[in-house]
């Protein structure tokens, strides 16, 4: 069993430089994603809410576009407190790489009934959105191809260039901006969590109101 976070062959800066993304099939422990993974479950859809489109008073919740249920994490388990380090160890690492100025996270449960799925889209459309760097953990035992659900990375021309499978314990990361993507419909209950890497709010520099 491994027993650290962090496969030190692994730089995902390069491949995030290169093409916008990057895949890490064991980025966290395995012990860590099933404490993950337990929550979840327990849980259910029981302090979860529907996921909307769109922020503020743009807000929406449209079924055909994007059928998950979500739940912020808080800081509020030993697993989430680790999950939540795991990420700040990486947005260190991410900014010496690339420079992108990453200043917070922020981190979502989310689940997918069967059926559901998400269509394609970016995760920082418009100019004033902080969002840089998504990252989305699977927490899906033995995911099968058959079973729909999987992440599909388009290209600028909205051509799939990618599948991957939402496998425990697999990470994906993406440029927020310019990596469209979708969940293709899921077949069983699929379970991850979304977190977003952002800048210092747009609003927050000198010289703005
Ligand atoms: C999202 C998203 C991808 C996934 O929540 O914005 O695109 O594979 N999630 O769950
Ligand atoms: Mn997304």
């Amino acid at each position: 069993m491994e027993t650290t976070g962090c496969r030190s062959d692994a730089e995902p800066g390069d491949a995030l430089a290169s093409r916008g993304w990057v895949v890490l099939p064991r980025f966290f422990d395995p012990g860590l994603v099933a404490a993950l993974r337990d929550e979840v479950h327990r849980a259910g859809l029981v302090g979860m809410r529907r996921a909307g489109i769109g922020r503020g008073r743009q807000r929406r919740v449209l079924d055909a576009v994007r059928g998950d249920w979500i739940r912020w994490l808080d800081g509020s388990t030993a697993a989430q407190r680790e999950f939540l380090e795991r990420l700040e160890d990486l947005r260190i690492r991410i900014n010496r790489a690339l420079m992108l100025g990453l200043f917070e996270v922020e981190a979502h449960f989310a689940l997918y009934p069967p059926g559901t799925g998400y269509e394609c889209h970016l995760d920082a459309f418009q100019q004033d959105n902080p969002r840089r760097l998504s990252a989305v953990l699977y927490l899906n035992r033995h995911w099968r191809r058959s079973q729909g659900g999987t992440l599909a990375i388009h290209d600028a021309r909205g051509q799939i260039v990618e599948h991957i499978l939402p496998e425990a314990g697999t990470m994906v990361l993406f440029l927020s901006q310019t990596v469209p993507h979708a969940v293709l419909p899921t077949r069983r209950w699929r379970a991850s969590i979304a977190a977003w890497f952002r800048v210092r709010d747009i609003g927050d520099g000198p010289g703005t109101r």
